[in-house]
């Protein structure tokens, strides 16, 4: 019974001794280590306590008559202070050796000159934003890098405190407002890495999920590309109508779509929604259905977010679908 619940926390993309870099292993490492040695200590005390209650009766183990006077039978002063105090010293300065020389310079911000590329990341309540500097690419929740390459993560708020962590890849980075914090993030393989936010920020802290899409360095270069373009223009009648309610009500004061007027900062930049495999901080797939439903209900799924209800009629509903499900 106990078992499976315990199990139920481990496995999938979200495991930190699970590691695809090598700060993330280092960090693993530490774990086993530090685990190692605290199963040890209990080992050996436990012990300890288990022979001196076999040996209870005996002389010399505190059984014995205190006012029998048998000095050589009683444990040295040596072994008190030697295992009381210089062992478990001893031990505790190896640990923090091991955890603040070795882990703690390894998983320090990397050198300027050392990465491939920067990405900001930048926490809002609360979904995550990421730039590309260099280019016009804006994208939420959803990142992408390139395999094998250092990647110098610059982490930033929009408003309060949160921390940017992807277990697998290295350790946790707060975002404090008005300072950069660096991380670097590098994967040694290609997939998806899932991300959260790990420091309260308010009522959805919990659904402030991110995704670290690891791709080739070609694919890499043609999604940022990609996504560095404006918004695709409308195809269709209904998706022209889509666009023309975006742009008009209230859905633009809030939300950018690069290319139209568009230029809202409060909620995700939508210009290349449809390219997302997720909706409010992967919460909710990104599908036609479920954005419908987040645009009527998004009090719903993310209750105490910032976008209101609009009483949005079912052909409008209709029409705004059509029109971001082609923001590809
Ligand atoms: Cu953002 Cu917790």
């Amino acid at each position: 019974m106990l078992l499976p619940c315990l199990l139920a926390g481990c496995g999938g993309t979200q495991n930190a001794l699970n590691p695809h870099s090598h700060p993330a292993a280092d960090i693993a490492n530490l774990f086993w280590v530090m685990m190692a040695v605290s199963f040890g200590g209990l080992a050996l005390i436990t012990g300890l306590l288990v022979f001196a209650w076999v040996r209870r009766g005996r002389r010399g183990f505190g059984g014995a008559d205190p006012a029998d006077p048998h000095p050589g039978e009683k444990p040295a002063w040596f072994v008190v202070v030697g295992g009381g105090v210089v062992f478990p010293l001893m031990v505790v300065t190896a640990l923090f050796i091991v955890g603040n020389w070795a882990i703690l310079n390894v998983t320090q911000a990397p050198a300027a000159s050392s990465t491939a590329m920067t990405v900001d990341a930048i926490g809002h309540q609360w979904y995550w934003e990421f730039r590309y500097p260099g280019t016009k690419a804006v994208t939420a929740d959803e990142m992408h890098i390139p395999v094998g390459t250092r990647v110098n993560l610059v982490a930033t708020t929009a408003d309060v405190i949160h921390s940017f962590w992807v277990p697998e890849l290295n350790r946790k980075i707060d975002t404090i407002p008005g300072q950069q914090n660096r991380i670097l993030l590098y994967a040694n393989k290609v997939g998806v890495y899932r991300g959260d936010c790990a420091e309260f920020c308010g009522l959805q802290h919990a659904h402030m999920g991110m995704l670290v899409f690891v791709q080739s360095k070609a694919q890499f270069q043609a999604w940022l590309q990609r996504q560095s373009a404006p918004a695709a223009k409308p195809t269709t009648a209904l998706a022209l109508r889509g666009q023309q309610i975006f742009l008009t009500g209230a859905c633009s004061s809030c939300h950018a779509i690069r290319g139209t007027t568009a230029r809202g900062y409060v909620g995700p930049d939508l210009t290349h929604l449809a390219s997302r495999t997720t909706l409010a901080g992967v919460t909710i797939p990104d599908t036609r259905s479920y954005l419908a439903r987040w645009i009527v209900d998004s009090q719903h799924f993310k209750p105490g977010n910032e976008m209101p209800d609009f009483h949005l009629t079912g052909s409008q509903v209709k029409a705004l679908g059509a029109y971001l499900g082609g923001l590809r």
